[in-house]
């Protein structure tokens, strides 16, 4: 799982104007991309199609922050996979910490969500964690299993990236040790492997210029979900370089 090339996304959940999103990719554009590592961006929704010709012709590869599993018709607010892929989006994150426990997103919507976007071409990031308490209670790997349990039954070549990030280390600053990211990721692998599915694995929580190349360097991680760091285009892209 070594050889996988990296992958460093940027989450911007609720933040970007379309004042901001020009800025960034005018910034980011000067600067192409490394080879060997792919960069994807998912803004919010109402910035998917204005940013996405421009994106293409960087390279960088577009995602939204979460979709809807059905396929069309009356349900107000919703966005559907089609429209997703109407609007240039490769990638999806889903079962991200923040819908878990602010929308309270289940493992078995996570799954409906999963199943609708491989039906329409969607790459999948799921995004999975513990918190602090399921940490300290020695907890960690049943709550990660369980997450991944959704993927039980999923057609094997289905496209996937998972990213491991520690509710703990979301926006607080702190990022796991070296030494539990690679124990984590070892075990997330295995688990992976185990329900057939030998996909890349990202790092998130509090990945920033400083920290990015120990992180990237540990066994086992494949690249990272960066929230706060890929505001700014030039934190953005040192973390690119770091994973180069
Ligand atoms: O999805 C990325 C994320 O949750 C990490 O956010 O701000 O700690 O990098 P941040």
């Amino acid at each position: 799982s070594n050889e996988k090339r990296k992958l460093i996304a940027g989450n911007w959940k609720m933040n970007g104007l379309l004042q901001e999103a020009n800025d960034f990719m005018d910034a980011f554009g000067g600067n192409p991309a490394p080879d060997v590592v792919e960069v994807a961006l998912m803004p919010p929704f109402t910035l998917l199609h204005s940013m996405s010709a421009r994106l293409a012709e960087m390279g960088v590869a577009l995602g939204a922050q979460n979709v809807y599993y059905e396929d069309k018709g009356a349900f107000t607010g919703s966005i559907c996979p089609i429209m997703l892929r109407d609007a240039g989006c490769h990638y999806v994150i889903l079962g991200h910490s923040e819908r878990r426990s602010i929308i309270g997103e289940s493992n078995a919507q996570i799954r409906s969500k999963m199943n609708a976007a491989w039906l329409h071409g969607l790459e999948p990031i799921l995004c999975i964690g513990e918190t602090l308490e399921q940490r300290e209670k020695g907890v960690t790997n049943h709550v990660l299993a369980e997450q991944l349990a959704i993927l039980k039954g999923a057609p094997k070549s289905a496209p996937l990236t998972v990213a491991y990030e520690p509710v703990w280390a979301i926006g607080t600053g702190v990022t796991a040790s070296p030494e539990q990211v690679v124990e984590t990721h070892a075990f997330v692998h295995a688990e992976l492997q185990r329900l057939g599915h030998d996909c890349r694995v990202l790092y998130g929580g509090s990945v920033n210029p400083g920290n990015a190349e120990e992180l990237m360097a540990c066994p086992g991680v494949e690249g990272a979900l960066v929230g706060g760091a890929s505001l700014k285009a030039e934190s953005f892209m040192e973390i690119v370089q770091a994973a180069a």
